[in-house]
């Protein structure tokens, strides 16, 4: 017995020795990694599902490429990971000492144990995972350090990928403030293209932790190959593509926590394990690689993916910091009248000593503001349910105000440098809490802690965030682990949150910083929803919603009517179009009912009764994207969500300026059963019973996808002041929604 086992062993042994390829594979592509005991591992290939033979065959698989380079082994090539040891030294050999392969459910993970030939108690782990339903692949790092002493993690990044591609184009989100998840489009050329963010905080306010590359030159919705990505990292993140697609057909990415200012002193016997960064490949188009996401993000990752979200009413545009009594009663009676379901009180109802009347005080005080509200919220909250919806409340309780009986009593409690003046946020006397002290941790768990233990009929909370990190010091954190601040304010601020879901996980909660300005994967988990932007202008928020929806999906994109002169541009735009812009995403409204006059209103109740109908469709469907905002003569947007059996589908079409010979498009629609027969509906027509001519006819999914539809009643326009009324101030902005429905 004992001499079989030997000889068993002997066969491992010299099995291990040599290369092995591992193949990754979801249903529709593959990832291949050769890994050698005692040899750097090697990154062969990521495209379309197929065996390591027929990739090694048709010559695409690379050669000679590490699947994760240091600094300090080769150089000349980019490298994703340097360290520093307690000795100084910054150069680090990588060579395999053990690779496990695991399945947990629908996930199989490799994992390739790296270890330092100079100092053997660095190792890192390599994690590549698979999903066998869902064409997504996920990539992380694990830096353990085994000795005693602290070393300095310089670049650790979560992922290292070779793309192959002689002609590269990326697509990526940048932005600002109510202005967020412009879709940019450009060729990647030879040379290094870095994006990434430093606002500690608000980290998507510029730039969005997304990608996406086409890789034969083109980013067409549905025909070319697609790699796309997305880090799944509160905190600040990096992306390097190195490109030499001229003189080797190669795009190297690695993506993964920004290394700037991030020196990360990781202690004796502690490992630190990186964010992941999750890809897709697919040879059908950028639509086919949103749909991919977006379906993880519903299955996998968002909190309560799959649940519907209520129609909701937020005070913020309404009433501002105007948070009374007085005002807030007759929104939530006519907000129920309009068929709302939720009733939410932002900004302005809290601070017992100091009141919230603008952006200059209070943060940090969660008691209420008895001058706004005498009686507390119980009477709002009571008069809500009266009215058959749910409440919800707005708080920022990360930050504070100097004006505050909190900072009054803990000034030491934020981020700041101390021998200078920090810079203030909002209102000139913000400043962010330090998360990374554990008095922090638990006064923030306490503000959502108190307000549910006292108000456990809470069902809704907006966590808001208006300072990025600009002050950069932690009064917590020792001089010497300053550099850690970035990192270990990421990870309490996750600890926070899981604490918070750990007691309270049916509580809704949307995350809002400033809009979308932390529009990351990362925070999924944790917030059923975001706030898509403060732009509440229907035309600007086309431009957001649609950028946004290249990586994230519309149910946890929250989507507001504002009133019909946009407070931020001034634009007007009639209350049809703003539905219609809003019935994209999960619908809200942010305004005062009372001031929609009675052919507003009656419509406002016509459309919210009729998005409660198409709510699965657009909540639950795949996207499918036709004409784009972005692209043409952008006059017109249309895109469509079809649910998963393809029987039901929803049409969005938006023409922009009119003019006088407004050029009407052909929208060949995506998605459906060729041959099957769907009943068109037009869904809340601008005028009830005149619906547009499409309406009722009977048309096969074939000629819906190849030959489309038109829809003349687009480009009609008003001649006369009489023909112009409320519904119809102005002739922009025109819009059709539209159902299809199969017929058995
Ligand atoms: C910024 C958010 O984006 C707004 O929606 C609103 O909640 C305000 N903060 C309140 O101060």
């Amino acid at each position: 017995m004992k001499k079989t086992l030997l000889i068993l062993g002997a066969i491992v042994a010299v099995f291990a020795a040599q290369a092995k390829d591992y193949a990754l594979s979801t249903p529709n592509s593959t990832l291949i990694i050769s890994a050698t005991e005692g040899k750097a591992p090697h990154f062969l290939y990521y495209g379309s599902r197929a065996d390591v033979s027929d990739v090694k065959a048709s010559g695409r698989a690379l050669s000679e490429q590490e699947a994760y380079p240091a600094y300090g082994t080769n150089c000349i090539e980019p490298f994703a990971s340097l360290v520093k040891q307690h000795d100084g030294d910054n150069a680090v050999k990588f060579v395999v000492e053990k690779v496990t392969e695991s399945v947990d459910g629908t996930i199989t993970t490799l994992s390739i144990l790296l270890r330092d030939v100079a100092h053997p108690t660095l190792a890192v782990k390599l994690n590549y995972s698979a999903y066998s339903d869902l064409d997504i692949v996920k990539m992380n790092t694990e830096y353990i350090n085994e000795g005693k002493k602290p070393i300095v993690l310089q670049k650790y990044m979560s992922a290292f990928l070779p793309i192959q591609s002689d002609n590269c184009v990326l697509l990526h989100l940048d932005g600002s403030a109510k202005n967020e998840c412009n879709e940019n489009i450009e060729p990647l050329t030879n040379g290094v293209r870095i994006i990434s963010s430093q606002t500690g905080s608000r980290v998507a306010i510029f730039e969005n932790a997304s990608f996406m590359l086409g890789l034969n030159g083109r980013l067409d919705e549905a025909n070319c190959p697609v790699v796309a990505g997305t880090l799944v990292w509160m905190g600040n993140f990096h992306f390097e593509f190195h490109n030499t697609l001229k003189s080797s057909a190669k795009t190297l990415f690695m993506g993964g926590i920004n290394p700037a200012a991030s020196d990360y002193t990781l202690a004796g016997k502690k490992s630190l394990v990186t964010p992941e960064m999750v890809f897709t490949y697919t040879t059908n188009g950028k639509g086919e690689a949103s749909r991919n996401l977006h379906r993880w993000a519903r299955k996998y990752q968002l909190l309560d993916g799959t649940k519907e979200r209520e129609v909701l009413l937020n005070s913020w545009e309404g009433v501002h910091f105007d948070t009374t009594e007085a005002n807030l009663e007759p929104m939530v009676k006519d907000f129920a009248a309009l068929g709302g379901e939720m009733f939410v009180v932002d900004d302005g109802w809290f601070g017992p000593k100091y009141p919230r009347n603008d952006a200059k005080s209070s943060l940090g005080d969660w008691g209420v503001a008895k001058s706004k509200l005498p009686n507390g919220i119980r009477p709002l909250i009571d008069l809500t349910h009266k009215h058959g919806m749910k409440f919800g409340i707005w708080i920022e309780p990360e930050m504070v105000n100097v004006k505050s009986e909190l900072y009054e009593k803990h000034p030491d409690w934020v981020l700041r440098h101390p021998d200078f003046e920090p810079t203030y946020g909002r209102g000139g006397g913000q400043l962010l809490l330090d998360l990374t002290n554990p008095q922090v941790q638990d006064f923030v768990f306490g503000v959502v802690d108190d307000l549910l233990t006292q108000n456990p009929d809470i069902y809704y909370i907006k966590w808001d965030n208006n300072m990025s990190m600009t002050n950069t010091q932690s009064l917590y954190l020792p001089k010497a682990l300053q550099s850690n601040l970035q990192v270990d304010f990421t990870l309490a601020l996750e600890k926070i949150l899981k604490r918070i879901r750990a007691k309270y996980p049916q509580v809704v909660i949307q995350l809002c910083a400033s809009g979308g300005a932390r529009l990351n994967y990362g925070f999924m988990p944790y917030f059923q929803e975001m706030w898509t932007s403060d732009q509440t202008d229907a035309y600007h928020r086309i431009l957001i919603q649609w950028g946004s929806m290249n990586f994230y999906p519309s149910n946890m994109l929250a989507a507001h009517v504002g009133s019909a002169y946009s407070k931020y541009t001034q634009r007007l735009v009639p209350i049809k179009f703003r539905f219609d812009v809003a019935s994209m995403c999960r619908l809200g409204m942010e305004m005062v009912p009372s001031k929609l006059s009675d052919t507003e209103r009656a419509y406002a109740k016509r459309a919210i009764a009729e998005y409660k109908t198409i709510r699965p469709v657009v909540q639950q469907g795949d996207l499918y994207r036709l004409i784009s905002p972005y692209e043409g003569d952008k006059n017109f947007t249309s895109l469509m969500y079809v649910n998963e059996s393809k029987e039901r589908a929803v049409v969005f079409t938006y023409r922009h300026l009119i003019w006088r010979e407004t050029q009407m498009p052909i929208i060949r629609l995506q998605g459906l059963k060729a041959d099957a027969k769907y009943r068109i509906r037009e869904v809340a027509p601008e005028f009830e019973n005149q619906p547009v001519a499409l309406n009722g006819k009977v048309v096969s999914g074939k000629m819906l996808m190849e030959e489309g539809i038109v829809i003349p009643e687009l480009s009609k326009w008003y001649k006369s002041n009489v023909e112009l009324n409320d519904m119809r101030a102005t002739n922009d902005w025109r819009s059709v929604v539209l159902e299809l429905t199969e017929v058995k």
